[in-house]
Parts: structure tokens; sequence; C-alpha cells
């Protein structure tokens, strides 16, 4: 027995020290922590639970026999964040390059089988080479056997993915099936081979950094949601993000006692829409203003500004943002925006968060550079992600809400649960400058007769009240009692029931 027991502890330790002492102090050099460092920073100090510590991989081909590490390169198991349980598993790269050999995959599909048996996320720090080159195919097999997982917890249990060193090939495939990918800068890559492949595949010289780098990705590509300064901030901004979300798609998100009054008024918010409206303004000081403390969870913050998504919370329930930026490309819906909204607004939808959208449209982005990218097809992801969407959906337009990007935009016709206007709000097909050289073309030499239209028109369009008499609107509100009147909508809708007719699943237009 106490043979045993010391045999367990020399497991113990063996494993714990990973690929040695030499990898790990490299492993620092690189600003990165170790795959247990991490899980400390992420988890509640002592709720880590660990399983398979001492499993090893099967490989005896190119001296794998001799090289046997405990664990095999991934920590694995549960924890809290904030007392409340998740699934993780971290890549140890001192070990094979965090490589995913079969019993590597075999760690991480325990744990996502079980994740989806009890209803918890999954959170994976990845810092892996991708398949374990001396396991041939069946690290390949192990990748597949993630992938099935991942798509069959997709929309189940919430799966976020922190990326904490080079990935590549199967190593990037699985974070982005899962629903949020966070970055570090400066030492995270995604790639599905690296630099020296591509420049014998392509003859093209590229840096790591250029090719996959957290800025690479952030605004360039949009694979992943946001970047951080280093490992400490990129774990302590996921258990932020944590704290907003559901443990799966059966539970609410968590209620979180605030002291901000659900009744505060902003009366800045009156003077926020400029009289010009050609005149931007920052749609992000609505958010703050509205939300409670001020806490806004960005996602996505560098790629596609012109539309705003993240994570807040208003009366102590998460809620969804997504708001036009009338300061960027004058809050224009193009190919980018469109993708980027449509993906949070169906992640919000499954998992029931209420989606609050804020409205300054001008319209959908003309051109050929849009057309030739195809706007037709991935503006329809976001109008059918709102029209798929059961979760509570309250709207405000604070100005603009012209043509097909109104109706987009969580509109009435669009199941819109609760829509408002400001009195600033301008809801017609098209703005009046536009639309009277349509209908009236043929006054177009005369200056004056123009002026006079465009002012009808205004008169018209340029105010709530026409959506209003038709009840496209329920109500016109005063801006500085805008989080009131959207608390008090959300408290109403807490127990909404609505459901889609049967399907095997849509087919969104991807
Ligand atoms: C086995 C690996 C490995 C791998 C790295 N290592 N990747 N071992 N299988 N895939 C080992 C190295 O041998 C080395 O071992 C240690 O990890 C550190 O690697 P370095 O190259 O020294 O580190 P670095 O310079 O930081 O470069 C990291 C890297 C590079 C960019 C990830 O190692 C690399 O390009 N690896 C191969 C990536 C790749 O092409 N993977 C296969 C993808 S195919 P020692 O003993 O020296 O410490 C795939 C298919 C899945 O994944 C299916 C997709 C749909």
């Amino acid at each position: 027995m106490q043979d045993i027991i010391r045999q367990l502890e020399e497991k113990r330790a063996q494993a714990r020290q990973g690929g040695g002492a030499k990898r790990i102090e490299a492993q620092h050099a690189k600003g990165k922590l170790t795959a247990r460092e991490r899980l400390e920073l992420l988890l509640d100090p002592g709720s880590f639970e660990e399983w398979d510590m001492f499993v090893e991989h099967d490989c005896t081909d190119f001296g794998m026999a001799e090289q046997k590490v405990a664990g095999d390169g991934v920590v694995t198991g549960y924890g809290t964040i904030n007392g409340r349980a998740t699934f993780v598993f971290s890549q140890d790269f001192t070990v094979f390059g965090g490589s995913l050999s079969a019993a590597h995959a075999g760690k991480i599909c325990k744990i996502m089988d079980s994740a989806m048996k009890v209803g918890l996320p999954v959170i994976g720090l990845n810092d892996s080479g991708g398949a374990r080159i001396q396991e041939g195919v069946d690290s390949l097999a192990g990748y597949a056997e993630v992938f099935q997982r991942n798509a069959l917890a997709s929309g189940v249990v919430p799966q976020i993915s922190v990326i904490m060193g080079p990935c590549a090939g199967g190593a990037v495939y699985s974070p982005a099936m899962t629903d949020f990918i966070f970055m570090v800068k400066d030492s995270s890559y995604m790639f599905v081979t690296g630099p020296d492949v591509v420049k014998t595949v392509t003859q093209e010289v590229v840096t790591q950094e250029q090719l996959g780098g957290a800025v690479t990705h952030t605004t360039k590509s949009s694979v992943a949601d946001n970047a951080f300064e280093n490992d400490v901030e990129a774990l302590a901004q996921t258990r932020r993000m944590f704290d907003f979300l559901p443990l799966n798609n059966r539970e609410k998100a968590p209620v979180r006692e605030t002291w901000d009054p659900i009744n505060r008024q902003e009366a800045s918010l009156d003077t926020l829409v400029p009289p010009n409206p050609n005149k931007p303004y920052d749609m992000k000081e609505l958010i703050e203003k509205v939300v409670d403390e001020g806490d806004f969870f960005e996602v996505q913050p560098n790629y596609a500004k012109n539309i705003i998504i993240g994570f807040a919370r208003i009366g102590g329930q998460t809620v969804g943002i997504v708001a036009n930026q009338p300061m960027v490309l004058a809050g224009c819906l193009d190919i980018d925006s469109s993708r980027k909204g449509a993906r949070f607004v169906r992640f919000c939808d499954c998992y029931d968060i209420p989606i609050v959208t804020f409205v300054d449209v001008p319209g959908f982005l003309p051109g050929t550079a849009q057309e030739y990218g195809g706007i037709i097809k991935h503006g329809a992801k976001l109008l059918f992600a709102y029209a798929e969407a059961t979760t509570p959906k309250v709207t405000v337009i604070t100005r603009k809400a012209y043509g097909g990007a109104y109706d987009v935009m969580s509109s009435k016709h669009l199941r819109g649960d609760v829509n408002y206007a400001w009195p600033s709000a301008e809801i017609a097909v098209m703005g009046p400058k536009g639309a009277v050289e349509i209908i009236f073309r043929g006054e177009i030499g005369d200056a004056e007769k123009i002026a006079a239209r465009t002012e009808e028109y205004r008169q018209k369009f340029a105010n709530p009240f026409v959506a209003g008499h038709r009840g496209f609107i329920d109500d016109v509100i005063m801006p500085h009692n805008t989080r009131f009147r959207i608390a008090r909508s959300l408290a109403m809708l807490r127990e909404k029931k609505l459901e889609n007719p049967w399907k095997k699943h849509d087919n969104i237009p991807l």
C-alpha cells in the first residue's frame, strides 16, 4: 500500500512537470504561463478537480515508446468561476508542443461528453501544434472525435476557446467551431499551417504574426472575437464573459444584483443625437449609459466597427446588445457587419439571452465591392437570424431606420416584442434627398421645387409618427428614460414563450 501511494505521488509529480523544467522555462521566457498556471487563474482558487492525470499515449513509432509523459499534453477536469461550474481543458505546449494524440483527444472528449450530460460549458485553453505527427491517422481520428462533439455541443452548452500559443491545423478548427475565441497578443497564432509550409506551397514569405497573429484575426479575418495583452488578462476577461452566460440552453442566464436603479434617468441622452442628421454620434455612449453600472463586454470591438455587439446587464439580467454605430460608415450595414451581427444574434437566441437592438442605420452599403462580395447573401444572414430568433427582442430606434435595414434591425415585422423610437427617429424607405431625387427626377433642374419636395418628404417621414400610426413602434420614448423603459419591457418578457415550426434545422444562407 505504502509503495502504491509513493508511486502515485511520483506520477503526480511527473505529470505536474509536463515536458520538464527546461521547456517550462522556455514557455515562461516567451511570456506564457504553463497549462496548470493558466487553470489556476481561470478557475476559483482550490476549485479545480483534475481528471485523467495518468493517461499516456500508446504510440510506439518514431521512438515514442520511450517518450511518455503522464497526462499526455493536456490537463482536463472541471472547476468553478465565481461559484459556477465549468469543464475545462488546458493544453501543455511543453509536452510534444501540446499536439493532439489519440489519448489526448480521448481526455478532451471525456470532459465534453460529461459537460453535455450535466449541462455545463466547456472552456478550452489552446496551445497546440495540432495533430501529433508521430501518430498519423490516429491523431486525425482524435481530432474528428473532438470536432463531432463541438458540433453536437453547439447551442447546448457554451463553448469558449482561448488561444494561448501557436495553434495549427486541428488546433484551430476545433476552436473555430466554438462560440467565442479569444487570443493573446504577441504570443498566440492561429493558422491552418505555419509560415514554413506556406513558403513551400505558395512561395509566400510571411511571419507567424502576419499570417495568424491576434491583430490579423481580430481586425482582418474576424476569426477571433477579441485579443488581450497577456495570459493573465485573457483569463480574467474569460471569467468576466463567463459570468454573463447561462450554463446551458435549458437554464436562464444568472441574474446579478446591481446597485444601479432601473429607473435611473440619463438627461445627457436627450442631446446625444445631433440636430444635423448627417452628423455622427457615439452609440457606445448610449449603450454605456443605459446598461447596469456602465458595464459592457464588447465582442469583436476591432472588426466591422459599424456594428457594435456585446453583453451587458439591465436590471441584473444579461442582455445581448446589437447596435449600429453612426461613427463608422454612418452605421451602414455591409458584409462584415451583417456577418458579425448575425452570429451574435444566433448565439443569444441559442441561450435565450434577450436582445436589445439600438438602431441608427441609413441602409445597406451600396456598390460593386459589396455586391461582388455577396452582400445580398451576407445581409440575409442578419435578417434571417433576427427573423428566426424567439428570444425576447427589444428595439430602440434612435435616428435613422431606412429601407431594408429598418426591416432587418429587429423590426416589429420580425417579431420584435417591444419596439420604441426616440423623438429623433426617422423611419422611411430612404433619406429625404435620395428619395426626392428618385420620385421627382423630372424636377431635378429646379432647385426651389426640389427643396420644397425635400422639405415635404422630411415633414412626412423624418419623424416616428407614420410608423407609430400603424403600430410598427409601440411608443415614442424620451431618451433619458430609455434604461427604465427597456428594463420594464425585459421584466414583462421574462417568461416569453414562442416556438418556431418543427423542422430538422433551418437553412440560413451561409
Ligand atoms: C508532434 C510537435 C508538433 C506536432 C510541435 N511539436 N508540433 N510534435 N506533433 N504537430 C513539438 C516539436 O517537435 C518540439 O518538440 C515542440 O513541440 C515545440 O515545437 P517547436 O517547433 O520547437 O516550437 P515553435 O518554434 O514555437 O513552433 C510551434 C509550431 C511548430 C508553429 C506549432 O511546431 C509547427 O509548425 N508544428 C507543426 C504544425 C502542424 O503542421 N501540425 C499538423 C497540422 S495537421 P521538442 O521535443 O523539441 O520540444 C492537423 C490536422 C487536423 O492538425 C485536421 C484538421 C481538419
